[in-house]
């Protein structure tokens, strides 16, 4: 069966009107991790059989990795209600490349397909992409790695770059300087069927990354994860389909959490694991939500009474994700004293800010290191660390989604403010929370 995992009447509905002030109270669930999905997809393509992939959610960016995987000759089975994917990739071939730029959008998968078609084809070509557009800076760890393995890389291409290897590709010793989850990605993608071994050290170890390990460890592969970040690749000769179950998305589960805290509301989240958010976990204690994890999900609350103040820095994992610090700086504006946020991860990540300034949030940002970890914006000239003052009444007000997760926090924001919101561009939230109308309204907000 074939849908469309996004229903092409929330395309259209890019306006949302929020009445907030209410606790958000119920259960809700949370499927498959957008941020592995997309990659147990595109690993798919590394092998000449049928992959299914289940748990996967009702997001706008599996229907864009699909799209993108059947311009390249594969096929691709969607079943949205039941949350499987069934991938053929038998046959593969180059995509035209105007094609893919009007699917790319702000998506930076395009660059991972590089390892797995030049393995099938011998080539590959990345589209300029949206956004800031491909350049050296964005994706130079995926280059220089995709150079060390052995590809050829052309950048005077008009469209984009193009990438070869006419001798195919071969194990390396890579460091990457910062561990990008992107780039380990790409190098386990394009490692695991070069020629002989691979060694990455300075390498992500996300939860998502460690199940893309265990799809292409199914899939036939040689991999293993050393305690000091060390990826070794025994690549070899060919992989087979898998069949596989994806983790949970903790960033969604994580915004439910900071939704509860922010409107004094109580939300089960079914499917939410414990394991992969201690870390947010810690924190949502050291604030004074409650939570309660039992076989099914978890359960987040605000108690009542006044929440804590906290001091936060962002850092590749396991530290505390970069994308539980928008939802959670929400919640932050309603605790009583000065929470600090230092964001190591992207220099410019608190641009969702000013919105909630405009709602009655009192947040200071500062070029500043507020923090004691390494961070690669010091001394440089981006606001990369926030103090916010609280608490703090919000007022509804019109609001324009900035980017997936300053969008889910502004929504968080209205929800929780007297009055009434207008959020324009809400449908961008559709790249990475599955069916959010359908769970608020679950939950009880007043949505138009
Ligand atoms: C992934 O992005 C996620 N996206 C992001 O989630 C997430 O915030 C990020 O990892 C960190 O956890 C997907 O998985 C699709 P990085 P990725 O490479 O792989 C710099 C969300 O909202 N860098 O770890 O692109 C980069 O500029 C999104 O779900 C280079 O300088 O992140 C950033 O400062 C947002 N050169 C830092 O490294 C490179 O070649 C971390 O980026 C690559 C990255």
């Amino acid at each position: 069966m074939m849908t469309n995992l996004v229903k092409s009447d929330q395309k259209s509905d890019d306006v949302i009107k929020v009445f907030g002030g209410k606790p958000l109270e119920g259960s809700i669930r949370v499927r498959g991790a957008k941020n592995f999905v997309s990659k147990a997809m595109v690993a798919a393509l590394l092998a000449p059989g049928t992959s299914v992939l289940k748990n996967v959610p009702e997001i706008r960016d599996v229907q864009v990795v699909s799209d993108l995987l059947r311009l390249h000759g594969v096929q691709v089975d969607v079943n949205g209600a039941e949350g499987i994917v069934t991938i053929d990739a038998s046959h593969v071939e180059l995509a035209d490349v105007a094609d893919v730029d009007t699917l790319s959008g702000s998506s930076r998968i395009p660059i991972l397909f590089s390892g797995p078609l030049l393995h099938r084809l011998g080539e590959a070509f990345i589209p300029a992409l949206g956004g800031c557009r491909i350049g050296d800076r964005p994706i130079d760890f995926h280059l220089e790695t995709l150079r060390k393995l052995g590809a050829k890389v052309n950048k005077e291409h008009k469209d984009g770059i193009h990438i070869t290897a006419p001798d195919g590709l071969h194990g390396a010793k890579i460091h990457l300087p910062y561990p990008s989850v992107g780039a380990t990605e790409q190098t386990l993608l394009a490692a695991v069927l070069a020629d002989g071994k691979t060694e990455l050290s300075g390498a992500a170890i996300e939860p998502e990354i460690m199940d893309l390990v265990a799809v292409l460890q199914k899939m036939g592969a040689l991999i293993s994860v050393d305690v000091d970040r060390t990826i070794r690749i025994e690549g070899v000769e060919s992989l087979r389909g898998y069949t596989h179950t994806s983790l949970t998305d903790r960033i969604e589960a994580a915004s439910w959490a900071s939704a509860a805290l922010a409107t004094h509301g109580d939300i089960f989240v079914k499917g939410a694991d414990q394991d992969d958010m201690m870390t947010f976990l810690n924190v949502y204690r050291r604030i004074g939500g409650e939570f309660d994890v039992d076989d099914n999900g978890i359960r987040f609350w605000h108690p009542g009474g006044d929440l804590k103040p906290v001091a936060i820095e962002t850092d590749v994992h396991p530290g505390f994700m970069t994308d539980w610090q928008q939802p959670l700086v929400v919640a932050l504006t309603q605790a009583k004293g000065l929470s600090i946020v230092h964001e190591t991860v992207y220099e410019n990540r608190f641009g969702f800010t000013k919105p909630l300034v405009q709602m009655g949030a009192t947040i200071q940002l500062y070029k500043e290191c507020l923090g004691s970890l390494p961070c690669r914006f010091q001394q440089r000239n981006f606001e990369h660390s926030a103090v916010i003052f609280g608490p703090t009444p919000l007022e509804g007000r019109d609001i324009d989604v900035p980017d997936l997760r300053g969008g889910f926090s502004h929504l968080i924001a209205a929800l929780t403010a007297k009055g009434e919101s207008t959020i324009h561009g809400i449908s961008l939230i559709d790249r990475g929370y599955a069916d959010f109308r359908g769970k608020l309204r679950a939950l009880g907000a007043e949505i138009i």
